[in-house]
């Protein structure tokens, strides 16, 4: 059996995150620069069922039995076998790396599940279609957080910027005019499930408040939406800085991102706003090419701990 090689890309959140697990329409784009890459290989001279993995990041170096059933690698791996139907699988390997950095909603959980997923159906002869990957990365997402919206297993499986609905089928849209991202980092880690959870007991305890928030940041995603296919790209920035305001209302900023994302608003950027679960990890701001320097030299002196260029089109 040949070895078989797949790779997932990142992905950013532009409009809606957290108030697309309630419903609410969120835009979401690939990130190609970053990728989670999986190897798939037979283990000679090792009996039927017997699989390794090797996930030098994360410090694993085990066969699968040894893991417990809550360890995403493992559960994506099992999940896949489970949609194939096979129990005893000849015994393979795989080699798990990734440059997502890790809680920092890029989508890292996601983008390991899909590469898995296709790695272990294509070595095993009978590749998924993108439908069945992304419904067993969003099994795995359950694991990383209890109620996932659903929308990072579908960027990340298909590769393309979506409109996503939770629960309904996926909306792809056209970019009039590709427009530039700065993706900065702030170094601090942050799983998803705390930001979502916290979310959830804010909800309980003020939920018209938060009612009213998700639906202002649901009609913000939807003139996101028009603005992109009309290549207002102008507008894109202040929707995104209004959707930064409504994040931070809801307590999912730190002041760490807040000073990232003003930093990037003084010096030059179209809009900004945190990406994703927010707390740490990253932020997003929309930028002219002419004002790229300006703006990557103000988020680094605010402390950005790295950076990535993307163009969305
Ligand atoms: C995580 O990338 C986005 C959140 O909205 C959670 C989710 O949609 O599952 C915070």
């Amino acid at each position: 059996m040949p070895a078989f090689s797949t790779s997932a890309p990142g992905k950013v959140i532009l409009f809606g995150e957290h108030a697309v697990v309630y419903g609410q329409p969120a835009i979401a784009v690939p990130v190609k620069e970053i990728s989670a890459k999986v190897i798939a290989s037979p283990l000679i001279n090792a009996s039927r069922g017997v699989i390794r993995i090797e996930a030098p990041q994360v410090s694993i170096d085990s066969d699968m039995a040894e893991l417990s059933d809550t360890d995403p690698l493992a559960a994506a791996v099992r999940a896949t076998l489970k949609a194939l139907e096979i129990e005893q699988p000849p015994a393979f390997k795989l080699h798990i790396s990734s440059s997502i950095p890790l809680a920092a909603g890029l989508g890292s959980g996601a983008a390991v599940s899909v590469a898995i997923a296709r790695a272990v159906s294509a070595f095993i002869g009978k590749p998924l279609p993108d439908e069945r990957v992304s419904a067993i990365a969003f099994e795995v997402e359950k694991l990383h957080h209890g109620t996932p919206s659903g929308i990072d297993n579908t960027v990340i499986t298909y590769k393309k910027p979506v409109y996503f609905v939770r629960g309904e089928p996926i909306q792809t849209f056209q970019v009039a005019v590709p427009f530039s991202l700065l993706i900065a980092d702030t170094g601090i880690p942050s799983p998803t499930r705390i930001a979502v959870g916290d979310v959830r007991m804010a909800l309980e305890s003020e939920p018209e408040r938060f009612d009213k928030i998700f639906r202002q940041i649901g009609e913000i995603a939807k003139k996101a939406k028009n603005a992109i296919e009309a290549g207002e790209n102008q507008k894109l920035g202040s929707l995104m800085n209004e959707n930064h305001g409504y994040l931070k209302e809801m307590n999912v900023s730190s002041a760490e991102l807040d000073k990232l994302v003003e930093a990037a608003q003084a010096a030059g950027a179209l809009g900004a706003k945190l990406s994703g679960g927010g707390r740490g990890g990253n932020m997003i701001a929309v930028v002219n090419t002419n004002d790229f320097e300006a703006v990557e030299k103000a988020i680094q002196a605010a402390g950005a701990k790295g950076m990535i260029r993307t163009t969305v089109q």
